[in-house]
């Protein structure tokens, strides 16, 4: 046991789960705050049915960060050592069309939490921010983390304007805070313990995936200027992503100051890429519609995580394949279910 208490907010959503049952996994007791609007009661059950690690979900609270009596009763019940802050919206399009929705999810319930943080002297926290805070990258090169941030859409903006106030707190000694810019997440824990459950389904790999079964995939445009026309992503690993975490736990808990990395592999694939390999991993034919390119989708964002692995000691590693093949496997697991 390590004896931490971790308060992991999002903690019924797809990466927060992951990054929880990591948590358990290396001894830390954790407190999952989420109001369930978009994660799964279900999804907590299953962590918390898991008894075999050496440390557990201690509590799960039902609660929403707009509202900062429900975050107080957190601070107040548990001696709370780190935040692990998800809790957010995570749609763009959606925020394009409601951004005050974005706006005061995001960044009055991040507040709310901060402020609580710094009443019951908690002041460290691992927050989850997006590659979407550089916007439109200035060339094809891997993005490093001083590349200019100019979010194109409220969602983008949320996240670095959250960036912005814990960087502000940090000068003050406040809250110390590791933000970790994530690329595009995908897989799911190896033995389809958890997944990804959005409900709109927005990313690519469960979107190909849910296809197999005699729907069409919608590709959004091939006539970018890339090798075969399709947007190139960096594909990071929900369970490497989750090891980021403890590893920026370790990094504050050690004296580490304030500061950004990105989480990605330094690699890109096409959209064509991922669908071929989707074919190929599941001995299938997938079908396939091409349509126009959706707006503010940039040809190319492929993290530089040199900082993460030199800092941190953090380096992805599972492939895109593993990623493919833990999707798969639990779709068919979410399938039983339905
Ligand atoms: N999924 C990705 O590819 C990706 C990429 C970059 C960054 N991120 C960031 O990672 C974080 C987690 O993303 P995810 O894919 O797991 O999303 P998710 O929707 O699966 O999880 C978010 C969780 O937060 C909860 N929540 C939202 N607002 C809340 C509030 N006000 N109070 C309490 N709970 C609230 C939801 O119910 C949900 O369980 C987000 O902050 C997102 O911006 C995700």
């Amino acid at each position: 046991m390590n004896g931490k208490t971790i308060l992991v907010t999002g903690g019924a959503g797809y990466i927060g789960s992951h990054t929880a049952l990591a948590l358990i996994k290396n001894g830390y007791d954790v407190v999952i705050f989420d109001n369930l609007e978009c994660g799964h009661i279900e999804t907590v059950d299953t962590l918390k049915n898991l008894s075999s690690y050496r440390g557990r979900i201690i509590d799960f609270i039902k609660g929403d960060l707009k509202n900062p009596e429900e975050v107080s009763s957190v601070f107040i019940r548990y001696k709370i050592d780190t935040v692990v802050h998800f809790a957010a919206y995570i749609s763009v399009e959606e925020s394009v069309k409601n951004p005050q929705k974005y706006y005061e999810n995001n960044i009055v319930g991040s507040m709310n939490l901060f402020s609580e943080m710094i009443k019951h002297d908690v002041n460290k926290i691992v927050f989850s921010s997006t590659a979407a805070v550089y916007g439109e990258p200035k060339s094809s090169e891997a993005l490093q983390e001083n590349h200019e941030k100019y979010p194109i859409n409220p969602y983008g903006w949320s996240k670095f304007m959250v960036e912005q106030i814990l960087s502000d707190y940090s000068k003050i000694n406040k809250i110390k805070s590791a933000v970790l810019r994530y690329f595009n997440v995908a897989g799911a824990n190896s033995e389809a313990i958890i997944g990804e459950w959005h409900n709109p389904e927005t990313h690519l790999i469960p979107n190909i995936l849910r296809a197999t079964n005699g729907k069409t995939f919608q590709l959004f445009g091939n006539d970018f200027d890339t090798k075969d026309g399709t947007c190139v992503r960096d594909y990071v690993n929900v369970e490497d992503l989750a090891d980021a975490h403890l590893l920026a736990l370790d990094y504050l808990e050690s004296g580490g100051i304030s500061d950004c990395f990105n989480i990605g592999t330094n690699e890109g694939n096409t959209v064509k890429e991922i669908f071929d390999i989707c074919e190929r991993v599941l001995e299938q034919k997938i079908n396939v519609k091409i349509c126009e390119r959706r707006e503010g989708d940039p040809a190319f964002l492929v993290a530089c995580n040199n900082k993460a692995q030199k800092i941190l000691g953090w380096t992805p590693k599972r492939s895109i394949e593993d990623s493919i093949l833990s999707a798969y496997k639990w779709q068919a697991k979410l399938a039983e279910k339905k």
